[in-house]
Order: structure tokens, then sequence, then C-alpha cells
């Protein structure tokens, strides 16, 4: 059941998504998406360069602490954690929507402790499309954020018992943010999906990033259920596109893509990466790290993903993050059906290297 105000709801948020993320060993849709192994094409680690630019930003490696919380004392002191962590690693981090900050300035150090522990890091505000383009100034302002994530969430609202049943304004207030403030818009889902069409729009707006944030991880379905006192919605977990499907599915042009939603492993990073992300998020895998062993915990694990980014690549004979959208990529599944449906050719997903290969066996061709 429901906790009282802003700050009990963050709580919940934090508590139901910890406890949905220990239930789900499920099937998510980057278990859809296979490698071919070429065994001779390997490189060594040490050629491998992790390093990308993300809004005009140099980060060490393209993962990011996506978007949580912040709100409450609890999650102001788990922000702190997620903020050292951070800091201690150089990867960059987004805030949990600073609605709760500007709605109750007593709140606003929950979320600026942020920048306070990581002054020199990335960071990123968050705050809900709804809100106005000063609001957003606002948001900015409060953590000297680097840019600002935007986000879309008209089921989570649907669902949520105190929640909007509004959403016809939503561009019209998306461009009035995206003229307010100075520093990069990232557009995001919040687990249910970017499709072809909402991209295509983005980038008719001017919206430069777009988070997929699909399906398969944090359900807000789920957890705003949980939340309800009767009027069931249960009946909608699962709803919307997965990131492995919305990737396959992104026109061309598009904003830069970043992906999110149901990442696991450093796997399911490579898995992004090659389907055409060019940064990839996780909240509630590293939210499990942070809550069972702390900010040390999440230090030692997103060390660990580093390591074993920089091993994948070198497996996978790319020397960058860019080089994996040469890797042939077998796509399976409830997925493949998805492509189908959309029209989506996957063979030439599954020969990609064969015409990098060419060139390079007519480069070598003995004079
Ligand atoms: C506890 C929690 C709180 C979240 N709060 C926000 C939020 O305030 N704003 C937002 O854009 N996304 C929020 N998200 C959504 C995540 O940023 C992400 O889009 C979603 O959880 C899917 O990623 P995951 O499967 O790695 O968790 C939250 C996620 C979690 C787990």
């Amino acid at each position: 059941m429901a906790a009282e105000g802003a700050a009990g709801r963050k709580d919940d948020h934090v508590r139901l998504a910890a406890e949905q993320q220990r239930e789900d060993a499920g099937r998510s849709g980057f278990d859809d998406v296979r490698f071919v192994h070429h065994a001779l094409a390997g490189i060594d680690a040490d050629r491998v360069s992790l390093g990308v630019e993300i809004a005009g930003t140099e980060w060490s490696v393209p993962f990011y602490i996506n978007a949580m919380t912040g709100g409450s004392e609890n999650t102001g002191r788990l922000n702190r954690e997620l903020a050292i962590a951070a800091r201690e690693t150089g990867v960059a981090i987004a805030s949990g929507s600073l609605s709760a900050g500007l709605d109750d300035p007593s709140a606003m150090p929950t979320f600026r402790v942020l920048r306070d522990e990581n002054p020199h890091g990335v960071v990123w505000a968050n705050l809900g499309v709804e809100r106005s383009a000063d609001d957003a100034r606002r948001a900015v302002d409060a953590l000297e954020a680097d840019a600002l994530q935007v986000h879309l969430n008209s089921v989570q609202e649907t669902v949520m018992p105190e929640g909007s049943r509004r959403f016809s304004g939503w561009e019209r207030s998306l461009a009035a943010i995206r003229d307010a403030v100075e520093v990069p818009v990232i557009v995001k889902e919040v687990g249910f999906g970017l499709s072809a069409r909402t991209l295509s729009r983005l980038g008719d707006l001017g919206i430069g990033y777009a988070d997929v944030s699909g399906r398969g991880g944090t359900d807000f379905v789920r957890i705003e259920n949980a939340r309800r006192v009767g009027g069931d919605y249960a009946y909608l977990a699962g709803w919307g596109q997965s990131a492995v499907e919305c990737l396959l599915d992104a026109p061309a042009p598009s904003p830069v893509l970043l992906a999110s939603g149901g990442v696991r492993t450093p796997l399911d990073v490579v898995r992004a990466l090659a389907l055409g992300a060019r940064a990839v998020g996780v909240s509630g895998t590293f939210l499990g790290s942070v809550l069972a062993d702390g900010a040390d915990g999440l230090v030692t694990r997103l060390r660990e993903w580093t390591a074993h980014l920089r091993a994948l690549h070198a497996v996978l004979g790319a020397d960058s993050p860019d080089a994996l959208r040469r890797t042939d990529l077998i796509i399976e599944g409830a997925t493949a059906q998805f492509a189908a449906a959309r029209g989506i050719d996957l063979t030439a997903w599954a020969r990609r290297s064969e015409a990098g290969a060419r060139r390079l066996a007519d480069r070598e061709e003995p004079a």
C-alpha cells in the first residue's frame, strides 16, 4: 500500500523496485541477441579504448548510473552512496526526478548531494515533461547539471494512484523546456520504450539525445500497482517495447541513442552498444548493489563491469564501442517476431562484419 506524500512515494519506489528486482531473474529482450563468434577476430584488451563523448562531455566508460531517486531522507542517503560510487569510478550519474525538490525546497539537499559529493563528475538532472520551462532551468541550476533528462511516463502516471491523465500538452511542454535550458536535453522513457515514431518526432523537435529505456527490467506498472488500494492495473505488466526492440526499430536519422531498461550484465551493455546505443544506462541492477553493499559494493561492481567490457570488446575484435557496430548479431525469439512484424531485415544485422572484412582483404591484396 502507498506511503503518504512525495517522500513516501520515493521510498516506496526504491523498496518495490528492489523487491521486484530480487524476484525477477527472468528472460529479457537482451537474451534474444547473440554475437556470431569469430575465433580469429580477437584483439589485445590493452588496445581497447572504452571512452565515448556524450552530450558534450567525455566519459571513460560507455555506461552510466541512470535516474533513480531523491526526495526523502532515506533516498537522500541513497543518492549520497550513488554519488560517491560515481565519483570514485568517474561513471556519469543521473538524478531522480527533481519535482519533489522543486515543490519543497527542504527536500532539495537530498538531490544536491549528487553534486556536492561529486563536484567534478558528470551529473544529469531529471524532470517530468509536464513541468514548466522555469522548473527545468531551476532543476539544472540546482545540480549544476551537465545535461537535463526529461522523462515521458504516461503508463506510469496511469497506474500511479496520484498520477496524471493529461498527456496532450507534452510536445508543447517539451519544446518550451528545450528552449529554456542551456544544457543538452535527453528525453527518456522510464521502462516502456521509445518507438520509431516517437524517436522521429523527438528528432523533429530538435532533441539531440534519447534514452529508449525499454521494458524487461524495472517495471513501473508493477511498482505503482503495488501502491494502489483497489483498481488493479496488474494486467498492464509487460507493456511496451524492450530496449533491443527500440534500437532495432530506431529510424535514421534519429536523436543520438542511449539505451536502458533491463541491463543486467556487461554483456547486455555490449549488446546495446552493438545495436547502436552510444551509451547504456543502468538503474535496477546498480540499485541492488548499493542497497546490498553500499557505495563500496557499487564501486567494486562498476570497476568489474569496466574490466569485463574491455575483455568482451577484445574477444569481439572491437577496439572501441563504435567498432562494435561492425559485429554480427543474431536476433532470435520474441524480438525476431517483433522485427518481422515491423519489416526489419535481420539478415543485414547478422552479416555486418563481411563488408568490412572484404574492404580489408582488398587493401591487403599483394601488389
Ligand atoms: C527506484 C527507481 C526510481 C526511478 N525514478 C525515476 C525518475 O525519477 N525519473 C526517471 O526518468 N526515471 C526513473 N526511474 C527509471 C529508470 O531511470 C529507468 O528508466 C528504468 O528503471 C529502466 O531501467 P532498469 O531496468 O535498469 O531499472 C527510476 C527507476 C528506479 C529503479
